[in-house]
């Protein structure tokens, strides 16, 4: 979503292991590196360099940041100032740039809308779209379904939805860069979809990124038939019917993902509204994210068969990681055979029940290979315990590593400390890089700048200013990166200078000299999110007592968030103590992770306790 882009340009340009290491004599430790703290006075290197997060952070004093941070603390320089020197640095020119590159997604973003109400006049309007209007009716969706998800035609013809938006002045090469129409090798070029029915993918504040086709039974060509990356559509960021579906995965406190688009507007017509698709794709850690902005627990109701294959397995565990990310997701069984789209037809409480019986992904894991093998043989039991210890190793949090090692005892009738000491020895497998970072993972698409929680949290801030009145004003909020606290630091200000009576007229304009008034990395990413709230503003506005509530939750989850990071930066230098066997130091670390672990399980409370205030 928000991708002021500058921020990303210059963080791609200017690894962070090179920024910090002109300063920073850094050695590697795993994933990581590690050195002298620049900014309190150590003996053992206690300051971490992590290039899978762009960030630094030290262990000992407690400072943390991205490549702005670095560079406002090294040289002692606000934001502003960083800005600039990074980006002279990287070579990246300021202005001129997120200008250019605003102007584009706006033109691309105008011709998918363009094209997205000519299809659904298509649809609704011409004999052509009588076959699809027909098809979908057979296939049980009602018009106002249809409505809802201004779902279109694409008549099976060459090119006609090239001629009508060229006429309407956009490009050929705006049209096959916004993935509507693609070379053709009769010269010129040819519409994308064709002989399909249209379903528009938005994002989470209900803007067109891409397109899904579905062809028209009958005719050639692949089933499904999904816009390609552009600028605009990141798939493996993208969730179908997120903007549908969030207020209701809130209200739930739960998000269901499901893999077809069908799938999703039979659940939304039955009234199971909070759910969602992954997009013909893996499920990624991205979507993830973008789920978890919303409720914490994520089910998955994919095709059961497929989850259970190891690989599978493997590549979903890989995705989300070693941390937080996997423990919110459960897995859903759907009865065999059958999607989702059908079971909510013949049998919605079959639905309901499937979804209340999820369960956890390693639990459930697990007893995919116990029922896979024969427990009343040591060879089966040998394989089942392989199998689940390699993915117990991907559990970060020790206490759920525990939880799952005490079921995997019961299970396979192994001592519970056998077992434990088992999997301290078990190789730990490496994740591969960050997908977003992987090449031909398109140069263009966007890059965000702020994690999904950060841009929720801004964005409460911007459309409910008396909030930030609230936030305390010493304290560190707890973003990772320079542009986001920079932004919540200007908001704070605002709020305390605003004067009560601020009319609603003047708020507008205030607002405008409020964003043009910020350097231009923060100024592009207010613009962001503000777009966003306007686009926002059909579905039902929080309460003011919501918005804190949820801005509440989302400060605390980043808390818990940076926790994560101090504590895992603890374990790898708790490791490296252990190695060398320094006592001293082992007990120093081990104090502070205690008290990590103290705050963090503090902060965990405090998200299920609801408060009155911010502070
Ligand atoms: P399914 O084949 O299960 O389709 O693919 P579906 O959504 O149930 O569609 P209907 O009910 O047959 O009309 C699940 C998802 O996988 C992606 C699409 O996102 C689809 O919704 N997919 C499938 C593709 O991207 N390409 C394909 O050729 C097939
Ligand atoms: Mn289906």
């Amino acid at each position: 979503m928000t991708s002021s882009g500058i921020v990303a340009d210059i963080k791609s340009r200017l690894p962070i292991v090179e920024l910090v290491g002109e300063t920073v004599a850094l050695k590697r430790a795993g994933s990581a590196y590690k050195g002298l703290c620049p900014f309190h006075a150590e003996k053992t290197p206690s300051f971490i360099v992590t290039p899978d997060r762009e960030s630094w952070h030290c262990f000992g004093c407690g400072k943390g940041g991205d490549a702005f941070t670095f560079l406002m603390e090294r040289d002692g320089v606000d934001f502003r100032e960083a800005l600039t020197r990074l980006a002279e640095k990287a070579g990246v020119e300021l202005s001129a740039q997120s200008a250019r590159e605003d102007r584009r997604r706006r033109r691309l973003r105008e011709a998918l809308e363009a094209a997205i109400a000519w299809y659904r006049e298509v649809l609704l309007r011409t004999p052509q779209g009588e076959r699809a209007r027909a098809y979908l009716r057979e296939r049980g969706f009602t018009d106002e379904t249809l409505d809802r998800f201004s779902i279109g035609y694409a008549p099976n013809l060459w090119d006609p939805l090239s001629k009508r938006l060229g006429a309407r002045g956009f490009s050929d090469e705006e049209l096959v860069s916004a993935g509507l129409a693609g070379p053709s090798n009769r010269g010129g070029i040819i519409d994308k979809f064709r002989g399909r029915i249209i379903i528009p993918i938005r994002d989470q504040s209900g803007k067109a990124v891409g397109l899904g086709g579905r062809i028209l039974p009958g005719l050639e060509g692949p089933k499904y038939l999904n816009s390609p990356s552009t600028p605009l559509f990141d798939k493996s960021r993208t969730l179908f019917a997120i903007d549908l579906a969030k207020s209701s995965i809130r209200k739930e406190k739960l998000s269901v993902i499901v893999e077809g688009y069908t799938d999703v507007m039979a659940a939304h017509q039955a009234g199971f509204t909070n759910v969602v698709a992954s997009l013909g794709t893996a499920l990624t850690r991205g979507q993830v994210e973008l789920a978890t902005r919303y409720a914490d627990a994520v089910a998955l109701a994919y095709d059961v068969d497929l989850a259970g294959e190891a690989a599978t397995q493997r590549g979903l565990l890989e995705e989300l990681g070693p941390d937080a990310a996997v423990s919110k997701v459960r897995v859903i069984r759907i009865p065999a055979g059958k999607d989702p789209d059908e079971l909510i037809r013949t049998d919605p409480d079959a639905w309901r029940r499937a979804i209340a019986d999820a369960k956890p992904v390693i639990e459930y894991f697990i007893d995919r290979a116990a029922t896979e093998a024969d427990l009343s043989t040591i060879a089966g039991r040998r394989d089942v315990t392989g199998r689940s210890l390699a993915i117990l190793k991907r559990v970060g949090d020790r206490v759920e590593r525990a939880l799952y090692l005490q079921h995997l005892a019961r299970l396979v009738n192994v001592e519970e400390r056998t077992l434990g000491e088992a999997l301290e020895r078990a190789p730990v497998i490496r994740r591969s890089p960050r997908p977003g970072r992987m090449p031909g993972n398109g140069s263009g698409a966007p890059s965000p700048s702020l994690g999904t929680l950060e841009s929720e949290a801004l964005e409460l801030m911007l459309r409910y200013p008396t909030l930030a009145t609230e936030l305390p004003v010493d304290e560190m909020l707890p973003f990772a990166g320079a542009v986001a606290r920079q932004l919540a630091s200007a908001l704070r200000e605002r709020a305390a200078t605003m004067s009560q009576g601020d009319g609603q007229a003047d708020q507008g304009a205030a607002l405008e000299a409020f964003v043009g008034g910020l350097d231009p990395a923060t100024g592009a990413v207010a613009r962001e999110l503000l777009e966003a709230a306007a686009l926002d503003s059909g579905e039902p506005a929080l309460d003011p007592v919501e918005a804190r509530e949820v801005l509440r939750t989302c400060l605390l989850r980043l808390r818990v968030e940076r926790l994560d990071e101090a504590l895992r930066d603890g374990r790898l230098l708790l490791e490296e103590a252990q190695r060398e066997r320094d006592h001293g130091r082992l007990e120093e670390i081990e104090q502070r992770i205690d008290r990590l672990g103290r705050e963090k399980a503090d902060a965990t409370r405090a998200m299920h306790t609801p408060a009155t205030s911010l502070a």
